[in-house]
């Protein structure tokens, strides 16, 4: 039995792949969304409960406002036409990132499906939007101080600031494209995951692929800084 609770993905190289197939950025995003679905599915069936998407980084915004919009869209898009179908799957979508950055057209369909998702106790999809390591942890320090708390901050309760406190850290962090890169995703959360990269780009990353990542990790040894052996 696989120990493998959450999978966080980079998910990298849709402009590669739209370059590769003549066609316009945008349209390497659009076949990356549909991928998602396809590897949602793929870990409910291999019992991994949390996915975490990188969708969007705070980076991101300083692409041209033309694959900015096309990305937006394409969230209002998921947010709206995957929604039945997370429903029939009892899938619950969750966010973290700077959700306030968001477009309001793009937010208002996320947040309805956040919300009507949210008694949906199976698997669990987490999207990264407008999402920086460094803008969460400094996010978490400012909560801190707001509420000018006088005690100690530990480990586990600086954990509590995070965006999504309750989600267990990720086990296994893939990144489709092979860049050997963290590109600021997560950084509190990813102390001891293990890093699987692999060469397929995103838009061509489906239940096979999730499969060798899978069994990658089942062979790693998790020592978690100690030896258990
Ligand atoms: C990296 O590809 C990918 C992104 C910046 C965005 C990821 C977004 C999606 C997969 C689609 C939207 C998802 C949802 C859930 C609506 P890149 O453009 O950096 O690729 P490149 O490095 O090959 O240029």
């Amino acid at each position: 039995m696989s120990s493998l609770r959450h999978v966080a993905i980079i998910m990298d190289g849709n402009g590669r792949w739209a370059e590769a197939h003549g066609v316009p950025r945008a349209e390497g995003h659009r076949q990356g969304s549909l991928q998602v679905e396809t590897v949602l599915d793929a870990a409910g069936k291999l019992g991994i409960k949390y996915v975490t998407l990188y969708a969007f980084s705070t980076e991101n915004w300083k692409r041209s406002p033309a694959e900015v919009l096309a990305l937006m869209k394409l969230l209002e898009q998921f947010s709206t036409e995957r929604l039945p179908r997370m429903m029939e799957k009892n899938i619950r979508l969750r966010v973290i990132g700077r959700i306030t950055d968001i477009p309001l057209f793009a937010r208002q369909k996320l947040l309805e499906a956040v919300e009507k998702t949210s008694k949906n106790d199976g698997n669990v999809l987490t999207l990264a939007l407008s999402y920086g390591g460094r803008a969460e942890i400094v996010d978490a320090v400012n909560r801190i101080l707001a509420e000018k708390n006088d005690g100690k901050i530990t480990e586990e309760s600086f954990r509590n600031y995070l965006y999504a406190p309750d989600i267990p850290d990720p086990d296994l962090l893939i990144r489709t494209s092979g860049e050997l890169r963290l590109s600021n995703f997560l950084l509190w959360e990813l102390a001891y995951s293990e890093i699987y990269v692999t060469d397929v780009l995103w838009p061509d990353f489906g239940e096979e692929e999730l499969k060798k990542a899978v069994e990658a990790f089942n062979r790693r040894d998790r020592r978690f800084g100690g030896r258990t052996k």
